[in-house]
């Protein structure tokens, strides 16, 4: 059986993904085959999509970390059947007509929610949470930097900090995306591109305990300036640099930390338990009104390139989304 999927050329541009035609997955025990009918777009895939991310051994090489849709099969005793509406996080594959999601991560879609509401959560607040909560271990009254605050992540991590009793600052690169960062309930926002010497306001306001950090070299340095004695620094991306200068005595004498992570490359019993802090914690919260799913824009399958170009231009405020529950003639 064959299906719609975003295939490659060869890692480049937009122009190396087109749909095409190829084989329908089987799920086998412990999975779930799911008829997608939303995949979440991520930072991620347009590293992968140039080639400097590649799938992990194993994982299906199609594009996509994020589905919401529907059981179409199980492939062994599951708490889920055929027709049950479920998201979850994939290491690949979503952007494909059925992609195959590990039981253990499956989670039931709420009826309150759309597709694209779903399959915009589980990478962004499972990085969240992976890193804020189990990295970083932060703290009720702890003071919180993020920095490109309005990208997925971002949004998900002012709002875990905010949900945790943490206090927010936020970092972006427009007045658009700060006013974005202090409704998700950042309590100051400053543009670190336009002020690369951000440290100076972070300090005046006392420096932060933790800092979730996207960009890597380019803020490293300023980064170190604005912790507090004791503090924490988690890097989840090199956009700005993968290298950078360490003065070590900073670190012995504030007693600092560097940390980094990744969540594809957790055991699937961690990101199994981020699933559950997903599904019991946050959800509940979205629900209460405590927190806010960040949807910026829904392409159509069709519009993929202009999804990838949309984020590769830093346009969104929270996420973007495909929407792949039209069936498209070909
Ligand atoms: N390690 C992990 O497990 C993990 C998991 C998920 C995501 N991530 C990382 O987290 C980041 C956000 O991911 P996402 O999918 O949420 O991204 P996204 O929504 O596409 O947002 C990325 C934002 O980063 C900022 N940015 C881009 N290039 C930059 C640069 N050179 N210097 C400073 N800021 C820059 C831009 O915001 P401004 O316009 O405000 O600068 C851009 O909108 C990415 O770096 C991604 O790789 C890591």
């Amino acid at each position: 059986m064959l299906m719609r999927a975003v295939v490659q050329s060869g890692p480049g541009g937009v122009g190396t993904l087109s749909i095409s035609m190829v084989e329908k997955p089987v799920a086998s025990a412990g999975q779930l085959l799911v008829r997608v009918m939303a995949a979440g777009l991520n930072r991620a895939d347009i590293v992968q999509r140039e080639g400097h991310y590649p799938a992990p051994e194993g994982a299906s090489p199609i594009l996509g970390l994020e589905i919401a849709g529907v059981v179409e099969a199980v492939g062994g005793p599951s708490r889920f059947k055929a027709g049950d509406a479920v998201f979850g996080l994939l290491q690949g594959g979503a952007y494909a007509d059925y992609a195959l999601l590990d039981e253990a991560l499956a989670i039931p879609k709420p009826d309150s929610m759309s597709w694209a509401e779903a399959a915009s959560l589980p990478e962004v607040w499972m990085t969240a949470w992976l890193n804020l909560v189990d990295v970083a271990d932060l703290q009720a009254g702890e003071r919180f930097l993020v920095h490109a605050g309005a990208s997925g992540v971002g949004a998900a991590a002012i709002q875990l900090a905010c949900l945790l009793g943490a206090e927010a600052v936020a970092s972006a690169s427009a007045d658009e995306k700060l006013d974005f960062c202090r409704e998700l309930g950042a309590v100051q926002a400053f543009n670190a591109r336009r002020e690369p010497v951000f440290s100076a306001q972070i300090k005046a306001k006392g420096g932060v305990d933790v800092i979730l950090d996207p960009v890597g070299g380019s803020y490293f340095r300023e980064n170190l300036a604005c912790l507090k004695p004791d503090g924490r620094l988690v890097v989840i991306g090199i956009m700005g640099g993968r290298s950078a200068e360490l003065n070590l005595g900073l670190l012995l004498v504030k007693r600092l930390r560097i940390m980094g992570s990744t969540l594809r490359s957790q055991p699937l019993a961690v990101r199994e338990r981020l699933a559950r802090a997903l599904e019991q914690v946050v959800l509940p919260a979205i629900a209460a009104g405590k927190a806010r799913v960040t949807l910026d824009s829904i392409y159509p399958l069709s519009a993929v390139a202009d999804a990838h170009l949309y984020m590769e231009d830093n346009s969104n405020l929270g996420k973007v989304v495909l929407d792949l529950s039209q069936v498209m003639q070909m």
